[in-house]
């Protein structure tokens, strides 16, 4: 007896699947999603109760390992990760090789890779001591990372991090806090950047994550296979839709176009206009991350005594858009992108960082399927079929 996919391919049998709609690629326990209905689960658990009642890290754990942690392994995987979130000085020094210019994005896929040549010894994905080591320097460092690609996007210094403070605290003031003075975290937007960062921390077979696994099954370490998911993630149809959003709204604002005008823009597609952050390949409902960032978004600004048009904006484009025939038929609601950038703003990240935020988010759902492939006695490396369109056999001129 064969498998389904050696009996197609014995009896010559390929299938077209432009984007992979129909095509599974894997077995996974890591997440459930219901598209139609917008019901997303991490290891069975509604998305709705994680981000009210538990942290970045718990989440992360849940994911990577499957359940829920005890008290004492959420602890000792805190304190593990404390210990591990200092870079090496030379790669500190990496940064100031990139233009100022550089997107945050390219700086901390650029990062990533880099870090890995620090680790090179360390990193054979089938020594579970490594895997385990590496799990716990990418949650550490990439953070730091991340936030020093901040720190060079505005010309400031980098702060080391303060390791008494917890995940999210430790990294609002390494994106925040200055060298010469004391940074109190302010405890609405440290508990706001929580429940964005657990939204975001898994999705499934998503185009960052499939990136990952497909790295991942050539036998590439954890390092190489995340910083391709990240330069998978910094599209605009994926998670550079954040940024795109934003820009989006400020573009309506600014040109003085109607809202109204905009939707029709969008659906003549006109040069290719879309309504970033609507959308989905898997919700055909309202998705249900989009929700509760929308729920949060008033609530978030009031607290942080911040008033912004665009959220007025967003949610008026929203209204229309939901009323509208074209948006109907096709089933396109807001995404998790769609109200996020309103806040992370709010909180004073530049809006080319909205991106990084996500990668930070997304960290633990890579790690936990680059290692459950790893276990996966049926992983093969990936490798797509194609249908050849090109000439059958030509002559060389003169031969
Ligand atoms: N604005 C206007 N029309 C849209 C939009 C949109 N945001 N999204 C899809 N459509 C239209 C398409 O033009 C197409 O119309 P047609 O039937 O007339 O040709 C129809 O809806 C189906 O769209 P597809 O592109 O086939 O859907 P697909 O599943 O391939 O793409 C995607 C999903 C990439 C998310 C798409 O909806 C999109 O580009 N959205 C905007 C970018 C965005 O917000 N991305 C973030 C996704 S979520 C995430 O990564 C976290």
């Amino acid at each position: 007896s064969v498998d389904i996919s050696t009996f197609m391919r014995q009896t010559g049998h390929t299938t077209l699947d432009y984007g992979f709609v129909n095509t599974a690629a894997t077995k996974s326990a890591i997440t459930f999603i219901d598209g139609d209905q917008g019901i997303l689960r991490y290891r069975g658990y509604p998305i709705e109760q994680l981000a009210k009642n538990s942290t970045y890290l718990e989440v992360a754990w849940l994911l990577i390992y499957g359940e829920l942690p005890t008290a004492d392994e959420l602890s000792a995987f805190d304190e593990r990760i404390r210990r591990h979130t200092l870079l090496h000085e030379d790669l500190k020094r990496f940064f100031s090789a990139l233009p100022h210019t550089a997107h945050p994005m390219s700086v901390l896929s650029a990062a990533t890779a880099a870090l890995s040549t620090y680790y090179e010894n360390e990193s054979d994905p089938h020594n579970p001591e490594h895997v385990e080591l590496n799990t716990v320097r990418m949650l550490a460092k990439l953070p730091v990372i991340a936030a020093y690609a901040h720190k060079k996007s505005v010309g400031q210094a980098f702060l080391y991090p303060d390791n008494s403070l917890g995940f999210v605290d430790n990294f609002l003031k390494l994106n925040f806090g200055v060298l010469s003075e004391d940074y109190d975290v302010n405890a609405v937007m440290s508990r706001a950047l929580e429940r964005l960062l657990i939204l975001h921390e898994d999705h499934e077979q998503n185009a960052s994550t499939s990136t990952v696994r497909l790295v991942g099954s050539t036998g590439a370490n954890q390092f190489s296979s995340i910083s391709a998911g990240i330069n998978a993630l910094y599209g605009p149809l994926h998670g550079g839709a954040n940024e795109a959003v934003l820009d989006m709204l400020g573009r309506i604002r600014d040109s003085g176009e109607s809202v109204e005008r905009f939707v029709e823009r969008v659906k003549n597609k006109e040069d290719g206009v879309k309504l970033m952050g609507f959308g989905h390949r898997v919700y055909k409902n309202y998705d249900p991350r989009a929700k509760l960032v929308k729920e949060s978004a008033d609530e978030v600004l009031e607290a942080l005594g911040v008033s912004d048009p665009l959220l007025d904006l967003a949610k008026e484009l929203e209204e229309i858009a939901l009323s509208d025939d074209y948006f109907k038929e096709r089933r396109l609601y807001p995404n998790v992108d769609f109200y996020t950038g309103v806040i992370y703003k709010a909180m004073g990240f530049p809006t080319r960082m909205f991106t990084v935020l996500f990668a930070i988010g997304r960290l633990p759902g890579w790690l936990a399927h680059w290692r459950e492939m790893q276990g996966d006695a049926q992983t093969k490396i990936g490798r797509p079929q194609q249908l050849y369109t090109g000439a059958t056999e030509r002559q060389y001129p003169g031969v």
